[in-house]
C-alpha cells in the first residue's frame, strides 16, 4: 500500500455541490454585491496586475480560452467556453473552471468549478460598471437574451444597483418563460415581452446577453433613445456582436481591457482610433463616467481575466471554516522534493 497522500498534496476543491450550497449559505444578492465591491476593488489597484488578453483557441463552432493574471502575491487562470449551438444539442453555451495559485511557492490553493461563479462575477461586474455608468436612480432594465447568465444579470441589478422591473425577451418564448418562473419571488417586477422592442419601452438600462455565433444585430440604431445605459454582454469574440455600429458611434464606450476587446467586444465593428474609456479609470476616478441625462453609456463588456481573479479569491477566503469545499489529491509531494521517480516506484502494488 503507499502512503497515504501528505497535507501539502492536498488542494481545497470546491464542486458545483459545493458552490451551489455556499452561495445559498451566503445569500445570492448579498454574495453578488460582495463580489461586485471585491472586483471594483481590484479595479481600484488595476495597475498592479499582469495583463494579457486571453488566449483563445477558436474553432468554426467556438471558442475555448484561458484567462489569467497575476497580482503579484496570487496567479490565477480561468478555463472557459463559448458554443452558442451547444444548447441546441442539450449541453451550456458557456462551461468554466479555475485555479488559483500562490506566488511565492507556485503551489495551488484553490481548484474550483466556475460555470456558476462565471454568472456570478459577470453579471457583479455588469453591475459595477452600471453603478458608475448608468442614469441615477434607473429603476427598470430589459434583458434581452434569457439564457443561462439572464437571472443572474438581474439579481445583480437589483442588488447592487436597486432595479425594480426587468421587461425579459428572447427569440425562444421558452427562455423567458423560464426566466420569469425562476425570478417569480426574487422581489422583481417581471414583465416578459414579445420583442425587443416592447422590452425596451420605459428601460433606463438594457442589457443584452445573446449567443449567437454571428455579426448579429439584437439592436439597432433607432431602437435606442438617448439617457440610456447599454450593458452588451453577448459580444465577446471575433465576429460575434450584439450591437448595430450606428449605435456604438453615439455612445461613450467604456471597456474592460482595451487589447483584448478590440478583438472581441462591439468595438471590433469601430476604426482603431475610436475614443473608448477604460472602466478602471472612471472607478478610481482618473476618467469620467456619465457626464448627462442625454448621454448613451456603452459597456461593451467580454469579461477579464482580473475579474475571474476576485471571484476566485473572494471564494477561497469564504470556504474557509465552512463544510464547502473536499481536500482533493491534487498534487505529487514526495518525501524528498527531487526523488518524484521514488515516490512512484514505491508506489508500485
Ligand atoms: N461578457 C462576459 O463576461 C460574458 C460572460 C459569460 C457569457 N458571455 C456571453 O453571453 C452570452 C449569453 O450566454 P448564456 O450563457 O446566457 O448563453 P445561452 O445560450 O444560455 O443563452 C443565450 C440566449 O440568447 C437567446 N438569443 C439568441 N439570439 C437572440 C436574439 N437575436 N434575440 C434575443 N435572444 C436571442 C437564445 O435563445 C438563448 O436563450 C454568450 O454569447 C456568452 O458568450 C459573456
Amino acid at each position: 500500500m503507499p502512503p497515504l497522500p501528505s497535507n501539502l498534496a492536498m488542494v481545497p476543491f470546491v464542486s458545483v455541490e459545493h458552490m451551489m450550497g455556499l452561495v445559498h449559505h451566503i445569500g445570492i444578492e448579498r454574495l453578488l454585491q460582495d463580489l461586485a465591491a471585491e472586483i471594483e476593488n481590484d479595479f481600484k489597484r488595476w495597475e498592479s496586475f499582469d495583463k494579457t488578453p486571453r488566449v483563445a483557441s477558436h474553432s468554426p463552432v467556438g471558442v475555448i480560452e484561458l484567462m489569467p493574471t497575476s497580482d503579484g502575491e496570487m496567479y490565477g487562470f480561468k478555463y472557459v467556453n463559448g458554443h452558442p449551438k451547444n444548447t441546441k444539442e442539450g449541453l451550456q453555451t458557456v462551461t468554466a473552471f479555475g485555479l488559483l495559485a500562490d506566488v511565492d511557492t507556485g503551489y495551488p490553493k484553490l481548484l474550483t468549478e466556475m460555470t456558476l461563479l462565471t454568472a456570478l462575477r459577470t453579471a457583479a461586474t455588469s453591475a459595477m460598471a452600471a453603478k458608475h455608468l448608468a442614469p441615477k436612480g434607473a429603476k427598470c432594465m430589459a434583458m434581452i437574451g434569457n439564457g443561462a447568465q439572464a437571472e443572474f444579470q438581474c439579481l445583480a441589478f437589483k442588488a447592487v444597483c436597486g432595479i425594480g422591473t426587468v421587461r425579459l425577451y428572447d427569440i425562444d418564448p421558452a427562455a423567458t418563460e423560464k426566466a420569469a418562473r425562476n425570478l417569480a419571488g426574487s422581489g422583481l417586477t417581471v414583465v416578459p415581452c414579445k420583442s425587443s422592442e416592447e422590452a425596451m419601452e420605459g428601460a433606463e438600462i438594457i442589457t443584452t446577453c445573446t449567443a449567437d455565433k454571428q455579426n448579429a444585430t439584437i439592436l439597432t440604431d433607432n431602437m435606442v433613445g438617448p439617457g440610456v445605459h447599454i450593458n452588451a454582454i453577448g459580444g465577446d469574440c471575433p465576429g460575434k456582436t450584439e450591437l448595430h455600429r450606428d449605435i456604438l458611434l453615439r455612445s461613450d464606450i467604456f471597456v474592460e481591457y482595451p487589447p483584448q476587446t478590440w478583438v472581441e467586444g462591439e468595438i471590433q465593428q469601430l476604426d482603431e482610433d475610436h475614443p473608448t474609456t477604460e472602466l478602471w479609470q472612471v472607478v478610481t476616478g482618473q476618467a469620467e463616467g456619465r457626464k448627462d441625462a442625454r448621454q448613451i453609456t456603452l459597456f461593451d463588456s467580454v469579461g477579464f481575466a482580473i475579474e475571474d481573479f476576485s471571484a476566485l479569491r473572494y471564494i477561497y477566503r469564504a470556504i474557509q471554516d465552512t463544510g464547502f469545499y473536499a481536500d482533493l489529491d491534487l498534487l505529487a509531494d514526495p518525501d524528498d522534493p527531487r526523488d518524484l521517480f521514488g515516490m512512484l516506484t514505491r508506489a508500485k502494488a
